[in-house]
């Protein structure tokens, strides 16, 4: 029988990766497989979840495994296997252990879902979307790393919070790395079409930026033993959904540079077209020459990270 439903493939079953698995689930976007190196946790989550769908009216059929071949056919892996931060760390101090953990998982989807497009959720986020690039040799319309959904989606959390007014009427862009040196983008963000910078007084607005930045920090101090799940889950699967439905949605993602921005084979949040052929058009702002030094500024950190991963047996 040929599988006439999408498919989506999560890959690793901690909190990033089941909570994907729920949400993709829940909104009926395809079938989900859950795959992890722990068997148990891997088939114990994805049966649990299936076994909310008669109360929660989803028809998905959800399956764990630890083997690649069951990701065979999928149109979209997320992958979420690597290690969380733990307080005082940063994400680049994963470098070197979820470098390893990406190389073999992506070795694996290339021999199992070579018609996959990926979308990379693991931390050093820049760095590891760089891994697997490289391991799978995959276009880079088909390796597309999630931080820019997620930084906008705490950046338009804060605004909302501040300004009393409807997420849905908030609008926001990041760019640059994930890390302490992201570009939110004020002079691009709208609350109902009115430029925020109309909206809100000066200082509210840079205390916002700045919680912005540090907004992954936060909850890995808050939690202590982990980094989020929840917004990070909702923002891959939602680029998920664009891709699986063709949506042509225009969001931050991060993406391989092939001359924009002045900048090449080199991850870095940007906004995007997503479709049914993955990340199907980078679209290039005009920055002004302070948000140009921001960029390059945050670029420059991501190179860094690219070189220290060339001098990394992984
Ligand atoms: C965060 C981590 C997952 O931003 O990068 O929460």
């Amino acid at each position: 029988m040929t599988h006439k439903r999408k498919k989506i493939s999560v890959v690793g079953a901690g909190f990033v990766g089941s909570t994907c698995a729920h949400w993709a689930a829940a909104r009926e976007l395809g079938d989900v497989v859950l795959l992890d190196i722990n068997e148990g946790a891997a088939k114990g989550k994805a049966l649990d979840l299936y076994e909310s769908s008669p109360v929660e009216q989803f028809d998905s059929r959800i399956w764990g495994s630890n083997n690649y071949q069951d990701a065979a056919n999928s149109d979209v892996v997320i992958i979420t296997a690597g290690l969380p931060r733990k307080p005082g760390m940063s994400r680049d101090d994963l470098l070197a252990t979820n470098a390893k953990i990406m190389k073999e998982v992506c070795e694996g989807i290339k021999k199992n879902a070579p018609q996959a497009v990926l979308i990379v959720v693991s931390n050093p986020l820049d760095a590891m979307a760089y891994v697997a690039k490289q391991v799978t040799g995959f276009p880079r319309e088909r390796v597309i790393g999630m931080a820019g959904v997620l930084d906008t989606a705490r950046f338009r959390t804060f605004i909302s919070e501040a300004l009393n007014v409807s997420i849905k009427d908030v609008q926001a862009i990041v760019l640059g790395g994930h890390g302490d040196t992201m570009v939110p983008m004020p002079r691009h963000c709208s609350v109902g079409g009115v430029p925020l910078t109309e909206m809100i007084e000066p200082a509210q607005l840079e205390a916002i930026i700045q919680r912005t930045r540090q907004g992954g920090a936060e909850i890995v101090n808050l939690l202590k033993t982990g980094s989020a799940y929840y917004a990070p889950a909702a923002s891959a699967v939602q680029m998920a959904e664009a891709i699986l439905k063709d949506q042509k949605r225009i969001l931050p993602c991060a993406v391989e540079l092939q001359g924009e921005y002045g900048a090449r084979n080199l991850f870095v949040g940007v906004l995007a077209k997503l479709g049914g052929g993955g990340m199907e058009k980078v679209i290039e702002l005009k920055l002004n020459d302070n948000e140009k030094k921001m960029l390059e500024n945050s670029m420059k950190a991501v190179e860094e990270l690219v070189t220290a991963l060339g001098k990394i047996q992984y």
